[in-house]
């Protein structure tokens, strides 16, 4: 076996995703503390002024005390190696966190046992299910009162169309937390007390059925109960089903005290799947014995202000990486030398040696490279396009001082090329006032801080009337611009040559249709439509 097959057998690439506040950078924390960190240990990011701000490395993050950039963390449990990538919490850097499930072979969805599915999840999981992403479910702040476990159960199964196959269960209600029971094993109760001296993490102890009964009584009769109820019904995880989409095992706790997440951890060890073969535009795939490849989900100019440098994140799909090699990007034909390769957590770098399929390589002052690029060595490789998310919110942008335009100019390409937003233009508005194209109206927040304090060109945005964008041919986008009869305009997508065609409201859409019969309208992407 080659030495890609064998450390990609050893890896997982995971990311957690749920709606901002159901816990994300708590059970980080948590699964980095019990884990062995690879890396350092400051990787994991916080909220106002929690620790480990590493990865809050905007200025922009610290004062709104969110996470903007998504940071990589990699530790090794069971003799397997994890890298866990981080994703944005909030929903309006959706397309951020789109780019990083390209990157992962699994996702564990965070839920708040109080609130059930919430928007963000949704979407995140509509984002899963688009990619063929295996999903976990962790069910967190069990030691909160809360939904009742099955009632959740019968949430994930009727909203996502998709079984959950408890493997661990609580005994006692969310807020009356007793213990858990490893449905493998259920015979057992796992009891957690507060460790002594108030450290955050809970003790865990083994408890037989006897010893179960006398401590919880009721609560581990209940449990019993229902536990052979999921037995009847057939909710036991099954690997092909969970590998499918059509299952979810799931796992109750409390990130906050540590509870149930070391089961959880072993989890991904035992369940994630490892990084296979990757499917290759225009069909076949490569196999991860393949010569190097490797797919750049995120680029991120000046993380480090003191040198000003652009950094594209890629992960490394087969083969073996190794630092100084020189690599081709394929949409250029180019040779691409990785001289300077990193390890990036947060603000922490370390040059790497070598990376293995599902590893994360950043590499610095990449300014050739572009989100959605393959590298390769040997055979030419390309992977498909990321599709992006549909925007729906639109703003014009112009400099503030005309005398800065060159500076201007080159702020907007960076940032259209980190896919801070979408750029587009029409002959209409001309060079000097673009459109932006968000997800998230906090993305031009983004723009207006960047360009100012980075580019050092102040920017004046205004919104423009539209809601809703479909792509379209270019008799479409201009006879749009033209008409009198249908609102909306068109414009070109900077990044792609796309034409898009954008409407104050859905409703315009068949307007269009009837006035421009030949031109397509396509959703920019199903998942969020
Ligand atoms: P996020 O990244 O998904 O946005 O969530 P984050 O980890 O910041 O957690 C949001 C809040 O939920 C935090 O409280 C955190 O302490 C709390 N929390 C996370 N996991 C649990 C849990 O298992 N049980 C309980 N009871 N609470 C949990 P906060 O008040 O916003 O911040 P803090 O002052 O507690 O840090």
């Amino acid at each position: 076996m080659s030495e890609a097959v064998v450390e990609a057998g050893r890896r997982r690439t995971f990311a957690v995703i749920s709606h901002p506040d159901a816990g994300k950078s708590t059970l980080t924390e948590a699964l980095a503390l019990h884990a062995q960190a690879l890396t350092s240990a400051g990787a994991v990011h916080g909220k106002g002024g929690r620790r480990g701000v590493a990865s809050d490395w905007m200025e922009l993050e610290r004062a709104r005390g969110i996470s903007v950039t998504s940071a990589v963390l990699q530790f090794a449990h069971c003799g397997r190696v994890l890298n866990l990538l981080d994703t944005p919490g909030h929903a309006d850097f959706s397309e951020d966190t789109y780019r990083v499930l390209a990157a992962v072979d699994c996702a564990v969805m965070l839920i708040d046992a109080a609130k059930g599915l919430e928007e963000q999840t949704r979407k995140l999981f509509d984002v899963c299910r688009h990619r063929g992403i295996p999903v976990i479910t962790f069910v967190n702040k069990w030691d909160r009162p809360g939904r009742e476990a099955l009632e959740l159960l019968d949430e994930i199964e009727r909203e996502f169309r998709l079984r959950p196959t408890p493997v661990t269960w609580p005994v006692g209600i969310a807020g009356h937390f007793r213990g858990l029971v490893d449905t493998r094993e259920p015979e057992r109760m796992l009891r957690y007390t507060r460790a002594p001296g108030g450290a955050r993490e809970a003790v865990e102890e083994q408890l037989t059925a006897g010893e179960a009964a006398a401590e919880a009584d009721a609560d581990w009769a209940t449990a019993t109960e229902e536990l052979a109820l999921l037995r009847e019904t057939g909710a036991v995880h099954d690997r092909e089903d969970f590998l499918a989409g059509k299952s979810t095992p799931v796992f109750f706790g409390a990130a906050v005290s540590n509870i149930g997440v070391r089961l959880l951890l072993d989890a991904v060890v035992d369940m994630a799947p490892p990084p296979g073969p990757r499917e290759l535009e225009g069909g076949g795939e490569r196999p991860v014995d393949a010569p190097f490849s490797g797919l750049v989900f995120k680029v991120q100019a000046n993380m480090d202000r003191a040198h000003r440098d652009r950094i594209a994140f890629v992960r490394v799909c087969s083969g073996v990486f190794e630092r100084g090699m020189t690599v081709t990007r394929a949409a250029s034909g180019k040779p691409f030398a990785t001289k300077y390769a990193h390890s990036v957590f947060g603000q922490d770098r370390s040059a790497v040696e070598t990376a293995y399929p599902g590893d994360v390589v950043g590499l610095v002052n990449a300014t050739a490279l572009r989100v959605g690029d393959t590298l390769h060595t040997g055979p030419r490789a390309v992977f498909p396009p990321m599709p992006t998310f549909a925007p729906e919110h639109f703003q014009v942008v112009r400099p503030v001082d005309v005398g800065r335009s060159k500076q201007f100019r080159r702020g907007v390409a960076q940032l259209d090329e980190e896919g801070v937003v979408q750029v587009l233009v029409s002959d209409a508005r001309g060079e000097q006032a673009p459109v932006l194209a968000a997800v998230g109206p906090m993305q031009f927040d983004v723009v207006r801080h960047r360009m100012e304090f980075e580019f050092s060109a102040p920017v004046r945005l205004e919104s423009l009337p539209y809601t809703a964008a479909r792509a379209t041919d270019q008799a479409g986008a201009e006879g749009l611009s033209r008409s009198r009869l249908v609102h909306g305009e068109g414009m070109r997508r900077v990044r792609d040559g796309t034409w898009l065609a954008l409407f104050p409201s859905r409703w315009h859409l068949s307007n269009f249709q009837r006035e421009f019969p030949r031109s397509p309208l396509d959703p920019l992407i199903a998942a969020h439509d």
